[in-house]
């Protein structure tokens, strides 16, 4: 049985999270954090932020914000508790941290739990192969109205693994709305549509001369990021600190 604490626990991802494990055997939430207010309903305690755990648990999977980064890795710091790290919108400077917490503790990582966006990122690398660069790769990607950050991490994650495949030669641009220019050859454009409820979908477009390749997922409920987020903090409990990935689960 694996004891999690579960950050964010009062928001969507917090919800579906819950839902799940309670369907489950091998795992439990002991302890939830979470600094808003709509987390009564929760069939566990809710703190406010993880000094206030009396006891650790074995892993803390964290789906909150941004903001919450600096207490939680202070905390898992302090007392060698793994984290499950599921937050996206972090800065580079965030980002660096957490690398460099994963020297001293178990931390899993991902913009995106879900297997599908992991097979989507080796078939790019795949795409990327064959195609050279005869094609224009643009990413585009699609949230409901809520989410805050934009582009998402995931598509940020999908140019990455593009990139690190053709060797480092691709920008990432954002917006063309205030540029008047050609597209150049060393793009790789990232488009954000927000709007009702969409789970989220992402494309990956080649175009070339006179065809179109498009590799795209469509994540349809929340429960793939959450089956994900399970799995991974059973398997990060027993884990040496490292950093951890998809890759490392699959
Ligand atoms: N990696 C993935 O596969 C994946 C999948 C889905 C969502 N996400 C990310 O997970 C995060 C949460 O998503 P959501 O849809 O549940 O959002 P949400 O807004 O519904 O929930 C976030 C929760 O975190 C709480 N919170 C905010 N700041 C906090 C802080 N400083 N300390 C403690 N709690 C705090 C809020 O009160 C809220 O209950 C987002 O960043 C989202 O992009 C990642």
């Amino acid at each position: 049985m694996t004891d999690f604490a579960l950050s964010g626990c009062g928001g969507k991802m917090g919800g579906v999270i819950t839902m799940l494990v309670s369907e489950r055997e091998d795992c439990r939430i002991v302890i939830g954090i979470d600094k808003g207010q709509a987390t009564s309903e929760r069939p566990y305690r809710v703190v406010s932020s993880p000094v206030q755990m009396e006891k650790t648990p074995d892993v803390i999977i964290d789906f909150s914000h941004p903001s919450a980064l600096d207490g939680l890795l202070d905390y898992c710091l302090t007392t060698g508790v793994p984290v499950v790290v599921a937050t996206t919108g972090y800065t580079e400077t965030q980002i660096q941290q957490i690398k460099k917490a994963a020297e001293q503790i178990p931390v899993f990582f991902t913009y995106n739990l879900s297997l599908g966006i992991n097979l989507l990122a080796g078939l790019a690398r795949r795409a990327v192969d064959v195609l050279g660069r005869q094609f224009d790769i643009e990413i585009v990607e699609k949230h409901h109205n809520k989410k805050v950050d934009a582009p998402s991490g995931t598509a940020i994650y999908l140019a990455n693994e593009i990139n690190d495949e053709a060797g480092g030669c691709y920008n990432f641009v954002y917006d063309r709305h205030s540029v008047r220019q050609k597209r150049g050859a060393n793009e790789i454009g990232l488009h954000a549509v927000r709007g009702g409820t969409i789970v989220g979908e992402h494309e990956i477009i080649f175009a070339g001369h006179d065809e179109v390749i498009t590799l795209s997922h469509s994540a349809l409920s929340k429960e793939v990021f959450a089956v994900g987020a399970i799995n991974a903090a059973i398997f990060l409990a027993k884990q040496k600190p490292g950093l951890y990935d998809m890759k490392s689960l699959i």
